[in-house]
């Protein structure tokens, strides 16, 4: 965004410029230019490079969105909606996207059996709670928490649990904030499916301060520092769980 306000003073220079040697110039002419020079910026700037197409191209999209006149409500709307979704994504590097019930049933399976001291489970990033309700159900012995930054998720998390039955309803727990802050050294499972910017931080505060009989499973992502002590697939040919005993 900073970029594309940067790209502005520039693009109209640019526009004066071509106006004053009687150039014809149309919106199309604007657009063009200050995609160019957004995309330029990033580049000079060092962004991904994903992010030069994302910048070239967005002044043409709200070009075409004008176009279309939709009411201005419709922008604020999504905007708020997709602000409670990714809320701190641009500092976390950790976006929203689910794990799937197969990769639940895989964690699952390497718990230790009921029947042992009662177990504190905790999915870190839980998104739309899916996993922690799943955990919650299929063991009635265990805690079973999550814990997420961005508001909508958690919100809508926190509502599936309240309208659970009454026994899920009492071992799941949802609450809003950031793992950096919990103290790992309260639960037998970590679980984490983040990105691969979060895991060198992850694996610091994992190996200061879990618990030994404890263990960290991340799903998709690997750590650089640490191999894992296990490897397993969900599905055949599916991404991996990688498992870190303490
Ligand atoms: C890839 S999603 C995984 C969702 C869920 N665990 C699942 O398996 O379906 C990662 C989630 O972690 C959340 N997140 C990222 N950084 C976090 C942090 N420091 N504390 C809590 N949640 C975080 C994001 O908002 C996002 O919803």
């Amino acid at each position: 965004m900073l970029i594309q306000c940067g790209a502005a003073p520039l693009t109209l220079a640019i526009i004066y410029m071509l106006a004053s040697f009687r150039f014809p110039v149309d919106y199309l002419t604007v657009a063009v230019t200050q995609g160019l020079l957004a995309a330029a910026l990033s580049w000079k700037f060092g962004l991904a490079s994903w992010w030069r197409a994302i910048q070239l191209l967005f002044p043409l999209a709200v070009l075409a969105t004008l176009a279309l006149h939709l009411p201005s409500w419709l922008f604020l709307s999504l905007f708020l909606i997709l602000l409670g979704l990714y809320w701190s994504t641009f500092r976390t590097q950790v976006p929203y996207y689910p794990s799937n019930p197969a990769v639940w049933r895989a964690v699952l399976a390497q718990l230790p059996a009921p029947g042992g001291q009662s177990l504190r489970l905790i999915d870190i990033g839980s998104g739309l709670g899916g996993f922690v309700l799943h955990l919650a159900r299929a063991r009635p012995d265990a805690a079973c928490e999550g814990i997420e930054l961005a508001p909508l998720p958690w919100l809508y998390s926190w509502l599936r649990a309240r309208l659970a039955g009454a026994g899920t309803r009492n071992r799941a727990r949802f609450r809003l904030g950031d793992y950096e802050k919990l103290d790992f050294a309260r639960y037998d499972l970590v679980f984490a499916y983040l990105s691969p910017a979060a895991m060198a931080g992850l694996w610091r505060k994992a190996a200061a301060e879990m618990r030994p009989g404890s263990m960290l499973i991340s799903y998709e992502f690997a750590i650089h520092a640490r191999a894992p002590d296990r490897t397993i697939h969900a599905t055949q040919g599916g991404l991996p769980l990688y498992i870190w005993y303490f």
